[in-house]
């Protein structure tokens, strides 16, 4: 059986997330969706609001799980029996770091790292981006799911 990991800050998810976990879960048997706790970076959702927005966000797909981790990445991994680290590349922006972290993480265990291309409607997504756009009143209705545009749009009152 294999469990993969699609690990991020998901301060919020976003369609463009949605579109990875989604593949991911068709692809592998189990998916953790897991959030990195950074203490020194607050954030704009709790850690507890972005897993219940995770958790509605993929209610309709049986074989995942979400969780909240800190420290090391591959020390989740380990210690949760999870064999592969799931990532999005958006551009080729995203490769110089996502290859170094893959490589490091390659380097601390086995848990090895697996690239799928995002969706090219979605390639330019980030949740920093859909945040500023939302906080000025911009328009992000086909980036988010609904219930996640509610949440930013109270976040923002
Ligand atoms: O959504 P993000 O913020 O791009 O996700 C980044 C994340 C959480 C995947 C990355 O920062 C991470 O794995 N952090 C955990 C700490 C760690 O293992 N660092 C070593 C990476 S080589």
């Amino acid at each position: 059986m294999t469990k993969v990991v699609c690990p991020g800050s998901f301060d919020p998810v976003t369609n463009g997330h949605l579109d990875i976990i989604e593949r991911a879960s068709r692809l592998f048997d189990e998916v953790v969706v897991a959030v990195l706790v950074n203490e020194s970076k607050k954030g704009l959702f709790t850690i507890d609001e972005r897993l219940e927005l995770l958790d509605r966000a993929t209610s309709d797909l049986p074989n995942v799980s979400t969780a909240s981790f800190n420290g090391l990445l591959v020390d989740f991994c380990t210690d949760n029996g999870i064999s592969a680290i799931v990532k999005g590349l958006r551009a080729v922006t995203d490769f110089d770091y996502e290859l170094q972290m893959a490589q490091m993480n390659g380097s601390l265990t086995e848990v090895d790292t697996l690239f799928i291309p995002t969706t090219p409607e979605y390639s330019f997504l980030a949740s920093s981006l859909v945040k500023e756009v939302a906080k000025h009143g911009g328009d992000v209705s086909r980036l988010v799911p609904d219930f996640v545009l509610t949440d930013l749009k109270a976040k923002y009152a």
